[in-house]
């Protein structure tokens, strides 16, 4: 291992508060710069705010204040928030500081003496009346590919399709609706196509980087680069490019500049230099970033560096992103909860155990459940790992006046032990915490067991000498355990090694030399979560859906657009009505698996008793069927992992509910309606309502 660690985790905008999202990162980058302090390793871990950019300098206007205030809010904010996390950075700074605008100015310069900066006049889309250029963000119009409303001006969401502002049809600015003109400007482009073979050679021999991660970026490689633009016109909150009146260095050029900044504030404090660690041969940088900036952090930063005479990242670690209650969080589901609010209800330690649980080297996006949250913690955490230590200690204080003997245990026993640990180790060093929190809940298991089976309340009655030294072993077992959860659980780690009368203990302190010592008082420090584990509200699908068979169809006597109907469920029939006569001839209906919903209201629909509802789509032309076709009369259907409310509904409480189609599959917003076996389908076109 190098001789120098550097830890990043990626910058989080100064423009909102963190949420439970962010945290993955900043707990998985800190538990590993952790587990290398621990482990006698050289590491420093920093990073800072990310302040530049437009929606910034949008925001603060529209608060009519200035942006260098909003974000210094937002600085003590996260900042408070990582701390009360036990984020231990190192240094924690902003891209807004004169490091910056040093690293970035040199940056700029270096890149351009070696011409991989090249100037260009490009047309962009311009609001006369907000007198500003309209970055993708700020400019809506209709798809110029499939002719979607209201898309941004990158990217089309219906159709993917990927695209310039200027291509948008019937274009309008966000901020004001105004139609925007066209203006040309003169930009700096990086040439990111001159690093293809650089980028390709440190990519594909670099065995540290995931293989899923490889494998697309070589791709986009493959597919060729094109070069980037790095400029911004005002208005911008940025740095300003020397000499250059009204442009500044887009964000994404200086922000990553801010790992080095974050350093250099380190170093300036620390009496290191910076230099060493972003220019030294004894140094290894291990970026910690989210899926979603990959691009930029395998692409444009290591051609930076690269060009500009840095160390390219000896590592850079892909997690996925986080789910709660098995979709993505959401405001107006209740499910995005804000780093304050949890830390206003619970244990930020529980958390950082949860994610630590979960996490492996893999960018496959886990889930926050609060069942299983509050499983891994009343189990794993408090009863298996916490008790035990605290059986242990109060035991010794109660028993042997706090005090402890010498080990005596099998040299073989020992080993078990010994060779875990080292396990631990590797899953630390491999970043795989999930097989780390395994191995641990194993030692204390063990541990556990240990005791229990030396039934030392009975063992001291007759043998005291005995009892004494098995419970001296127990308490080494506890001493190991507090340093091998140092890295996930810094704070009751450090509780711990006090209530053994230690302190600062270290990776190299795993042993079984803990002997003729005394301890202090045992305390519990964690007790079992009763009662609502996360502040997220629980979710409810308003529908009670089921697969049914149609077994008849017969004319409605008194309607001449209705149907009567009978269908299968599990196990009765019920009768519905249904305004499908100008769209299926009878037959057609026979045998379909169609989609019920089973909690409305029963009503009489023209004189005959309707016990429930088809679902349709009906796009204004056709109307067709919401079908399951493999599944099973009976089967319910489901929304994404939510649970299904029991509550019958009214029919006007029915029509408020949104389904919307999408590639012949049914979503209530994020979440596809699905039967155990498959996607509920219908053969129609995206936009057609369902009812
Ligand atoms: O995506 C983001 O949230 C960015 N603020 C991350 C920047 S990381 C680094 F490159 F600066
Ligand atoms: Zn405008």
């Amino acid at each position: 291992m190098a001789k120098r660690n550097l830890i990043t985790a990626a910058l989080p905008y100064a423009n909102g508060p963190l949420h439970l999202g962010h945290m993955v990162e900043y707990i998985q980058a800190d538990i590993f710069a952790r587990f290398l302090k621990l482990s006698g390793k050289d590491a420093v871990f920093v990073c800072a705010d990310d302040t530049h950019g437009t929606p910034i300098e949008i925001n603060a206007a529209k608060q009519g204040r200035k942006p260098e205030e909003l974000i210094l809010e937002y600085f003590d904010q996260h900042k408070k928030d990582f701390d009360d996390f036990l984020i231990g950075f190192d240094s924690y700074y902003s891209t807004n500081s004169t490091e910056n605008r040093e690293y970035s100015d040199l940056f700029f310069k270096k890149l351009k003496e070696k011409g991989y900066i090249y100037e260009k006049e490009i047309e962009l889309t311009y609001c006369e009346k907000c007198s500003r250029f309209l970055p993708d963000r700020y400019v809506k119009g209709k798809c110029p590919r499939c002719g979607a409303e209201d898309q941004y001006g990158d990217q089309c969401e219906s159709c993917n399709a990927t695209y310039k502002t200027t291509d948008l049809v019937d274009p309008y600015c966000t901020v004001c609706g105004e139609k925007p003109t066209r203006k040309t400007s003169k930009h700096y482009f990086f040439k990111l196509s001159s690093f293809s073979g650089m980028l390709k050679d440190w990519i594909s021999y670099n065995e540290r980087l995931q293989q899923e991660t490889k494998n697309f970026v070589l791709n986009w490689i493959n597919e060729g680069l094109q070069d980037w633009d790095i400029t911004r016109d005002a208005p911008y909150f940025g740095f300003n490019i020397n000499g250059e009146k009204g442009k500044y260095y887009y964000v994404w050029f200086d922000a990553p500049i801010g790992y080095i900044a974050s350093t250099a504030n380190y170093c300036k404090n620390a009496g290191r230099k910076a230099e060493d660690y972003w220019q030294g041969k004894e140094s290894a940088i291990t970026h910690f970033i989210g899926k979603d900036i990959i691009y930029h952090h395998f692409l444009f930063w290591p051609s930076m560096l690269s060009g500009a005479g840095f160390n390219l990242p000896e590592d850079i670690v892909v997690h996925g992103h986080l789910k709660v209650a098995g979709e993505k969080m959401s405001k107006s589901r209740g499910t995005f909860v804000t780093a304050r609010q949890y830390l206003e209800s619970q244990n930020p330690e529980f958390l950082r155990f949860y994610y630590a649980s979960n996490l492996s080297h893999s960018m496959t996006d886990f889930n926050l459940d609060e069942e299983d949250f509050r499983g891994k913690i009343n189990n794993d955490l408090v009863a298996n790992l916490a008790n035990f230590a605290y059986r242990v200690l109060s035991f010794t204080n109660n028993n042997f006046g706090s005090k402890l003997d010498s080990v005596k245990e099998d040299s073989k026993f020992i080993e078990e032990f010994t060779k875990r640990f080292a396990l631990v180790s590797e899953a630390y060093a491999s970043y795989n915490f999930r097989e780390a929190v395994r191995l641990i809940l194993e030692i204390s298991a063990l541990g556990n067991k240990y005791f229990q089976e030396h039934e030392p309340w009975k063992l001291i009655k007759t043998e005291r000498k005995k009892c004494h030294e098995a419970v001296t072993f127990a308490a080494n077992i506890v001493k190991n355990l507090s340093i091998l959860v140092a890295p996930i659980i810094p704070s009751f780690s450090l509780r711990l090694q006090k209530q053994l009368g230690m302190e600062k203990l270290t990776f190299r302190d795993l042993n079984f030399e803990m002997k003729n010592c005394e301890i202090n008082r045992a305390r519990i420090m964690f007790t079992k979560i009763e009662g609502k584990a996360l502040p997220v509200d629980e979710i409810l699908f308003p529908l009670s859906l089921k697969v049914g068979e149609i077994i008849s169809a017969e004319d409605h006597p008194d309607a001449d657009k209705l149907y009567i109907l009978k269908v299968k469920l599990a196990r009765r029939e019920i009768q519905l009505v249904a305004g499908l006569r100008e769209y299926y001839k009878k037959e057609e209906l026979l045998k379909r698996k169609v989609v019920v919903i089973t909690n409305l209201q029963e009503a009489s629909i023209r004189g005959v008793k309707s016990e429930g509802m088809l679902l349709a789509a009906d796009n204004g032309q056709e109307v067709k069927l919401l079908e399951a076709p493999d599944s099973k009369h009976g089967d319910a259907v489901k929304a994404g992992n939510f649970r299904t409310a029991e509550k019958n509904l009214s029919f006007s409480d029915f029509k408020k509910i949104k389904l919307i189609v999408k590639d012949k599959k049914v979503f209530w917003s994020d979440s596809r309606l699905r039967t155990g076996k498959e996607n509920v389908i219908v053969d129609i076109a995206d936009g057609a309502i369902v009812r």
